[in-house]
């Protein structure tokens, strides 16, 4: 009997995706930058932005070199911009620490902000035919299934034991197409819901489809209720611009543009006149938003105020007036846009 890795091997050569534009390369830069776009995003959002990030940035050295804005407008609208942060960061230790080069080493890869131990592991095997295993979200998937892990498997200790599956189901070779393989099975095949099992080259070691279980495994997050945040955005017109403020670097969207932000009960006149030395009109509300974070949901009421006088000082630093299409194109996140797009 063909062992696991060699049915998807075999699979993967057959059915596998082959022609990603990072893929053909064993340079780790390029293999690095989309392995981090694809950690929480999918293939067919992450391809224009890695296009564009490339383009931009073609090497470890340009990206080290351009400021941190420049690498957020990139990202913006990808979301989890933390990773851009780490990237850059990154960037930096690579040029400072290991000459420009990519560090050819797992225990330097992992070591990198940002980079997790699957993500070291996917990227020292497709760079560098390296053996190591692989565990992200859709090989969760596929591992508690075959194997029939009734656990929820962000938990601990089941995470542990598939830890030591998937590296006892390696290959001898091959590691590339294999590792490649379990990420398109999880992708394609072995999907969270409705799993094409009778396309599946596993189906007949898998426990969860042999018992019918596959509707049941992955154990769903054990529910804990999000908190859930309100807050208002105070979308400022005058003269055919918006203001944006710079969000802190530390917190949600960090070091991102975004409309000033106001509690609920706040009186956005007073607010206005205080901080920007804008008089305005009465509010308009525009439709809320709803937005999800890992940790708590946020609801967004954005107030269209249009300003009617405006004290005639600088704007304060951090603060910027733009034109719609300029602010659209400016490292905004995604809702921000929504509003934009709505003006
Ligand atoms: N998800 C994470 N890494 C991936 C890759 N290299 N190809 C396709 N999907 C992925």
């Amino acid at each position: 009997m063909p062992s696991f890795a060699a049915k998807l091997i075999a699979w993967q050569k057959r059915h596998g995706r082959h022609d990603l534009p990072w893929q053909g390369t064993r340079d780790p830069y390029p293999i690095w930058v989309s392995e981090v776009m694809l950690q929480q995003t999918q293939v067919a959002t992450v391809i224009p932005y890695y296009r564009r990030l490339l383009a931009r940035f073609p090497s470890v050295e340009s990206l080290a070199q351009a400021p941190l804005d420049e690498v957020l407008t990139l990202w913006s609208g990808l979301g989890y911009y933390s990773r851009a942060r780490n990237l850059h960061r990154a960037a930096r230790i690579i040029r400072g620490e290991h000459g420009g080069k990519f560090p050819p080493r797992f225990n330097d890869v992992v070591a990198l902000p940002g980079i997790g131990r699957s993500t070291a592991a996917a990227i020292c095997a497709f760079a560098f035919g390296e053996r190591r295993a692989i565990l992200d979200g859709n090989v969760k998937r596929v591992l508690t299934r075959y194997y029939g892990v009734r656990g929820y498997p962000g938990d601990k200790r089941v995470e542990e034991s598939l830890w030591r599956k998937a590296e006892s189901l390696l290959p001898k070779q091959h590691v590339a197409a294999y590792t490649q393989g379990l990420m398109d099975l999880g992708a394609a095949v072995c999907t969270r819901r409705q799993p094409r099992c009778s396309s599946c080259p596993l189906a007949t070691g898998c426990v969860a489809h042999g018992r019918g279980l596959t509707g049941r495994i992955p154990a769903p997050r054990p529910k804990k209720a999000l908190p859930h945040r309100q807050t208002v955005m105070l979308v400022l017109q005058h003269a055919g611009e918006v203001l944006l403020e710079k969000r802190p670097a530390a917190g949600i969207w960090g070091g991102l543009w975004c409309f000033p932000e106001a509690a609920p009960d706040d009186d956005v006149g007073k607010i206005c006149a205080q901080r920007f030395g804008a008089s305005v009109g009465a509010a308009q509300s525009l439709p809320v938003l709803e937005h999800g974070f890992t940790h708590f949901r946020l609801s967004i009421r954005p107030q269209r105020l249009r300003v009617v006088r405006l004290a005639p000082r600088a704007a304060e630093p951090g603060h910027v007036w733009l034109t719609i299409e300029e602010a659209k194109s400016a490292a905004v996140p995604t809702p921000v846009k929504r509003i934009l797009a709505s003006l």
